[in-house]
């Protein structure tokens, strides 16, 4: 059986999220700029062999639960047959994936048939002309064949929605809505300042806001006890047959109980979703290390993360993620 390995505040590493490419189809405002970002160059993505190749290698090291991200997953030439190897891969219990659906749908049906069990949905508005507004492409309708596919193959969905301040608060009600006949989980994410947005001091529609707008209008909020290493507070309303979520991604940190990693789609290793550096994977892997000497850098990488990233870039003069999309870490 894999060993766990745990860092030197305790924290176990269960949980690699692997972004398998920094494009993306969409062009949410609060990610990317209109144009794009300046796309890598395919010889510097690493390839499906050396994914593979790590999360075996992590697997090993106690990695259960592997996330593939992006950019969008899907726009990446085969994705299926690479994520069908993940699925067969010993140690790896969860293969899961965030997609903004526009092209998932028709690969539904051999998502469920590798045995994924679960998906999360990025999905801001119900609104047609708003989710063109903040995307910039007018995709609402194979996001949405997307979402009843994943429900009637018997896929978990869990909606994310990013809540932003004058853009789609009016959609918080209608997608929350969701959540009463269909067995489904919203979760409302507060902005994080990407993508040159600078940061604010308060943030207009923090948590607090969001949960009282959602008990407002829905009636009570019943909290359900979150997991270590959630992102998420989940709520349950009386009579809903889905469950509400709130991720305070700016307001709040759950560091304390950080379960993960990140793989940048050029194979740079995060140890947390706030490092200035990351560890170039890519490097050893082509210049020939052993599986041996890669685990041991990840090791060592991975013993050594920071106790509280989110404190110290808090603390830090310039607000340095505001300049780096959310599509090239991956979320
Ligand atoms: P689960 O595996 O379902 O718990 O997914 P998740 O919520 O960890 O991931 P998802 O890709 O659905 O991302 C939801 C939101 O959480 C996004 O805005 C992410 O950027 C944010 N998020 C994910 N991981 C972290 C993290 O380590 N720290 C912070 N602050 N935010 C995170
Ligand atoms: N703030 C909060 N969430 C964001 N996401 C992308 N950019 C931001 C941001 N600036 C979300 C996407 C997706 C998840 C991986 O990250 O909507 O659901
Ligand atoms: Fe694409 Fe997600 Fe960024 Fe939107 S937030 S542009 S869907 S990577």
């Amino acid at each position: 059986a894999p060993s766990v390995l745990f860092d030197n505040h305790g924290r176990p590493l269960e949980y690699l999220r692997l972004a398998v490419t920094d494009r993306c189809n969409l062009r949410c405002f609060y990610c990317m700029p209109e144009e794009g970002i300046q796309y890598l160059p395919k010889q510097e993505l690493l390839t499906y062999e050396e994914m593979e190749r790590l999360v075996g290698i992590m697997a090993h090291l106690g990695v259960r639960k592997v996330r593939l991200t992006g950019g969008e997953p899907f726009v990446r030439r085969d994705l299926v047959p690479f994520m069908e190897r993940l699925s067969q891969l010993p140690g790896i219990e969860e293969l899961t994936l965030t997609t903004n659906g526009v092209l998932t749908a028709p690969y539904v049906p051999a998502l469920a048939s590798m045995g994924v069990r679960a998906v999360n949905l990025s999905l801001d508005t119900l609104d047609r002309a708003r989710f063109a507004s903040i995307t910039r492409r007018d995709e609402l309708p194979r996001v949405l064949d997307t979402f009843y596919a994943l429900l009637a193959a018997g896929i978990r969905v869990k909606i994310n929605a990013v809540v932003m301040d004058g853009q789609n608060t009016q959609d918080l009600l209608p997608l929350a809505e969701l959540t009463r006949d269909l067995p489904v989980d919203v979760r409302f994410i507060e902005e994080m300042p990407f993508n040159g947005h600078s940061h604010a001091a308060t943030l207009p529609w923090n948590h607090v806001r969001i949960r009282e707008h959602l008990a407002l209008n829905l009636g009570e909020l019943t909290p359900v006890l979150t997991r270590p290493g959630d992102t998420a507070s989940h709520y349950t309303v009386a009579g809903h047959q889905g469950r509400l979520g709130i991720i305070a991604a700016y307001s709040r940190t759950f560091c304390g109980t950080c379960n993960r990693i990140r793989l940048t789609a050029e194979g740079g290793l995060k140890t947390c979703l706030y490092d200035q550096g990351v560890l170039d994977i890519r490097a050893l892997l082509r210049g020939g290390a052993s599986d041996e000497q890669v685990a041991e850098a990840l090791q060592q990488a991975f013993r050594n993360r920071a106790a509280n990233g989110f404190e110290a870039e808090q603390q830090r003069p310039t607000h340095q993620l505001s300049f780096e999309s959310m599509s090239t870490i991956g979320g």
